[in-house]
């Protein structure tokens, strides 16, 4: 890799798996208060291909004082997280994130203005308009401002196509580690150069994860194919904390999708911002009879109702109704959609569009705390695999580009303050690759990862149940102990490697939700429909 013929000697000060929104911004913070340190950024796929690259709707936050406040925004993200989120954590997001928005600017990023000043959408669950963007495009134009960016630094090392496998830990020098063990320490990963097949290491000071999300778990999503929790699977394997894992968001209006396309069109929710309104096929209203909020309620709420209409009435969909809506600034604000529409036949002016709910985030992950340190010496987390105690069981809209600035920044602010003390660790071994045989047929892998898609669209969905959390755990066993056999005795890949993480956050979302007893936020189950009057904290 990375322009060595040998990398069994990589080594590098600072090592970012991830080039999304939280990995970026920590590597230029970390770039602009340290140019003597060498980071070492490495991403799976081309560079660029991000969750971060696919947001629509935009980044939250508060940027009119004369109608929005900080107070304001705190309550609408305590709100929609239902109980469980961290006050302190949302009180340091939402008061250092318009800081951050200001930095992102200053470094390049564009965001739409209306006469002069910033045109401030909404989104469900937010009682202001407060929603920064750019277009229908904003996750494109942020990536590529950090991107351009990052590249102006000579300390940043930017690598695609480096996929990480696992954690270096203890346990790779032959000590037995448990989730009892005190000070389990990283020292870098192990990866692979997907354009070659050996297995070769990184061996860092500090390692930051910064992976993403694992919306591929599911049949119908709406992140792309990078999306398999690598990061919290590899959290998990090194035997670090996790939480909220049960608390995965479905976006309400994904576009109805005949082609099977993967990953799903997102309609965002910007469209109802701007006035679109939710409709069975018969055409009439229906968000009314589940809250005030109509269609513009927390995202939870809007999904479950979506749910519930479809199954009362047999539907495979429901409509978004945008034909009331003024042209010009429709196709403005939202030419990616509009063009989208068009291209499937459907003038969004002129017919309703067909949306059904899709997997698009996950609110638990790798377990921080306010300066995104995990439970692992060395390691930390920003953005989507983490769980910083932001959106406690439930995000709100375009909170999470927000989440990834403020902990990439203050991520970086820690490091610096404590990186001349971590030494470099050296007697690493190689990988061992003993014991395994030329892969076997590759209809194994995708297979499995079909049905691990069907067992969690169907049994660990919008709404959940005992019989149905039970019946997924016993078939997610088998798909695991087939594939540990697959990953003990094959040449391993990458379609491998993400087969196994997937399988390991679907049993993790899975029994975590078996694990909680009462509905809350994005988990409702009808064993349990009501909400405890105390907190049922469970941890892995
Ligand atoms: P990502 O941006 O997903 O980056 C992950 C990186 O990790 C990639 O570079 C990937 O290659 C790398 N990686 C992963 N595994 C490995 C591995 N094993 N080895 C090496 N590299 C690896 N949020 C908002 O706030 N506002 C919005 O409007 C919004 N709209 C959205 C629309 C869509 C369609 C989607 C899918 C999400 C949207 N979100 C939105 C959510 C938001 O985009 C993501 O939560 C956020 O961008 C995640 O950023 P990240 O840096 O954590 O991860
Ligand atoms: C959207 O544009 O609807 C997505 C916003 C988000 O996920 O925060």
């Amino acid at each position: 890799m990375i322009g060595t013929k040998h990398l069994q000697v990589y080594k590098t000060d600072i090592l970012v798996i991830g080039a999304g929104v939280a990995g970026l911004t920590f590597a230029i913070k970390m770039a602009e208060e340290r140019p003597d340190l060498k980071i070492t950024i490495i991403t799976k796929s081309k560079l660029g291909e991000t969750n971060t690259k696919y947001a629509q709707g935009g980044v939250a936050a508060v940027w009119n004082h004369e109608v929005d406040n900080y107070q304001k925004h705190i309550e609408d993200t305590l709100d929609a997280g239902d109980g469980l989120c961290n006050r302190q954590i949302v009180e340091i997001v939402v008061k250092e994130g318009p800081q951050r928005v200001q930095e992102l600017i200053s470094w390049g990023a564009k965001f739409d203005k209306e006469n002069g000043v910033y045109d401030l959408g909404r989104e469900g669950g937010h009682s202001e308009n407060r929603i920064l963007h750019y277009k229908d495009l904003t996750g494109w134009e942020i990536q590529r401002a950090l991107l351009d960016k990052a590249k102006t630094f000579a300390s940043i090392h930017l690598h695609e196509q480096i996929y990480a496998i696992d954690l270096i830990t203890q346990h790779h020098l032959g000590h037995t580690v448990t989730r009892l063990t005190p000070g389990i320490t990283c020292y870098g990963a192990y990866i692979q150069d997907k354009r070659k097949n050996e297995i070769e290491k990184i061996i860092s000071r500090i390692t930051i994860l910064a992976t993403g999300g694992a919306g591929q778990v599911y049949r119908n999503t709406t992140n792309p194919t990078i999306a398999t929790g690598d990061g919290i699977a590899m959290v998990y394997r090194a035997k670090g904390r996790l939480e909220n894992m049960e608390f995965v968001q479905f976006h309400p209006t994904a576009l109805f999708n005949l082609a099977h396309e993967n990953p799903d069109f997102l309609v965002s929710e910007a469209v109802r911002g701007a006035g679109a309104i939710l409709k069975s096929t018969d055409g009439a209203e229906f968000m009314q009879k589940y809250d005030s909020r109509k269609s513009l309620a927390p995202r939870d709420i809007v999904a479950r109702a979506i749910d519930n209409e479809m199954k009362i009435r047999g539907d495979d969909f429901v409509y978004l109704d945008c034909t009331h809506l003024d042209k010009e600034s429709f196709i403005a604000h939202f030419p990616t959609i509009y063009n989208k529409c068009l291209s499937i036949g459907i003038d969004p002016l002129k017919n309703m569009i067909p949306v059904v709910s899709a997997c698009h985030y996950m609110c638990g992950g790798i377990k921080v705390d306010e300066m995104g340190r995990s439970s692992i010496l060395n390691l930390y987390a920003a953005g989507e695999c983490t769980s910083t105690g932001l959106h406690g069981a439930n995000r709100l809209a375009s909170n999470s580009l927000l989440e990834g600035l403020v902990f990439g920044s203050r991520i970086a602010l820690e490091v610096n303050s404590m990186i001349d003390l971590v030494p470099v660790k050296d007697g690493i071994p190689d990988w061992n690759a003993e014991g395994t045989t030329v892969p076997k047929e590759m209809v194994l892998i995708t297979q499995s990862w079909k049905e691990l898609k069907e067992i969690m669209s169907s049994y660990v969905g919008i709404v959940r149940n005992n019989v149905r959390l039970k019946r997924a755990l016993s078939r997610l066993h088998l798909l695991y102990e087939e594939t540990e056999e697959l990953y003990q005795t094959t040449t391993l890949s990458p379609q491998l490697f993400e087969l196994r993480n997937l399988i390991t956050i679907g049993y993790l979302v899975t029994r975590s939700a078996e694990m909680r007893r009462e509905s809350r936020g994005l988990h409702f189950t009808t064993d349990y429909p009501d909400k405890l009057p105390f907190l049922d904290y469970t941890t892995l």
